[in-house]
């Protein structure tokens, strides 16, 4: 199912809404309340919509969030059958210590089309290469380095690898020293980290490393339309999510996910920038009005864009 070319703008709303209403709390040393005022904005967005929007990715589970939950049923129930992904407020430290890359995240696909994914962390890779074998989860670092370098015919010396700042990911970060790659360190955002690869301006080669699973998903689904590589294995090792990858049908726990596998058909995916980051730039609020920047994209028009729009509020 084609997803129509007037989702685009309704979906920007949803996102440039919800980037406004956490806009007011930024700097306030409060996560919570900045994430509620997103999560609030999008979901009273979505239910003006003329569809049958169901949440598979959001703000947790029914029992632990009363908003945006999955499962959720959204939208006016009268059109369209879509699966919706929101992370309203990614990056909650950025927001509240009025730091640059927040930002408001929204995919759309048709129905059945969107990983249903648990909220695990996930191991990831995305590059801007299109076949397969190139770079891979399962391969070394070392090999992912060499094999990329050869296809882009550049040195280690001339790429740059993107991952989150983080103990886990102290060996990696070790090996890319030795390979004498250029690193770029995020403290948090591996929405923007994953999507940096999509466009040579942001100087990203390769973005790899465990984030949470939700915001791989979300990636994937800008990625697909870029025709970008991403792969993503969640990573169960505690009990309970152990138990509701079961709950949710996952048999193999260990399984490595393709982009198509989590996202397919069409797509419409926002992320509307909060405070300025590598992506694009944050809310400014003028008068009356406000001015936002949106990464949108939607597969089936070709639509891969920056766009910037003035708004009432
Ligand atoms: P929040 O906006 O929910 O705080 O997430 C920010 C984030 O950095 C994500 O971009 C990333 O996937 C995840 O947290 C990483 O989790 P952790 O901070 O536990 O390593």
């Amino acid at each position: 199912m084609i997803i129509e070319k007037k989702f685009e703008d309704l979906i920007l709303n949803v996102s440039s809404r919800a980037a406004l209403s956490a806009k007011y709390l930024v700097g306030k040393k409060d996560k919570i309340a900045a994430d509620k005022a997103a999560v609030d904005t999008m979901r009273s967005q979505l239910n003006k919509i003329d569809m049958n929007g169901e949440i598979v990715i959001g703000e947790g589970e029914l029992d632990e969030a009363p908003m945006l939950f999955i499962g959720e049923k959204v939208g006016t129930s009268n059109g369209p059958f879509l699966d919706i992904a929101v992370d309203p407020l990614e990056g909650t430290n950025f927001a509240a210590n009025n730091l640059p890359g927040a930002l408001a995240v929204i995919a759309v696909a048709s129905q059945n089309n969107l990983f249903n994914a648990p909220e695990t962390y996930m191991n990831k890779i995305s590059a801007n290469v299109r076949e397969k074998g190139i770079v891979d989860l399962d391969f070394s670092v070392k090999k992912n380095i060499y094999n990329l370098c050869e296809y882009k015919n550049k040195k280690p010396n001339n790429t740059t690898v993107c991952l989150l700042e983080r103990p886990r990911h102290k060996k990696i970060i070790e090996e890319l020293k030795k390979l004498g790659v250029n690193l770029k360190l995020i403290t948090d955002g591996d929405v923007s980290g994953a999507l940096l690869v999509t466009d040579e301006k942001y100087n990203v080669d390769l973005f790899m490393g465990i984030g949470g699973g939700p915001e791989g998903v979300l990636a994937a689904s800008a990625l697909d339309s870029f025709s970008c590589f991403f792969q993503g294995r969640f990573i169960f090792d505690k009990d309970k999510d152990k138990k509701r990858a079961n709950e949710m049908g996952i048999k193999d726990l260990n399984k490595k996910y393709q982009l198509n596998e989590i996202i397919s058909g069409d797509s419409v995916f926002c992320a509307t920038g909060i405070t300025t980051g590598d992506l694009v730039s944050g809310i400014e609020i003028l008068d009356n009005e406000f001015i936002s920047e949106t990464l949108i994209t939607h597969k089936s028009t070709g639509l891969k864009k920056i766009i910037k729009k003035k708004q009432n509020i």
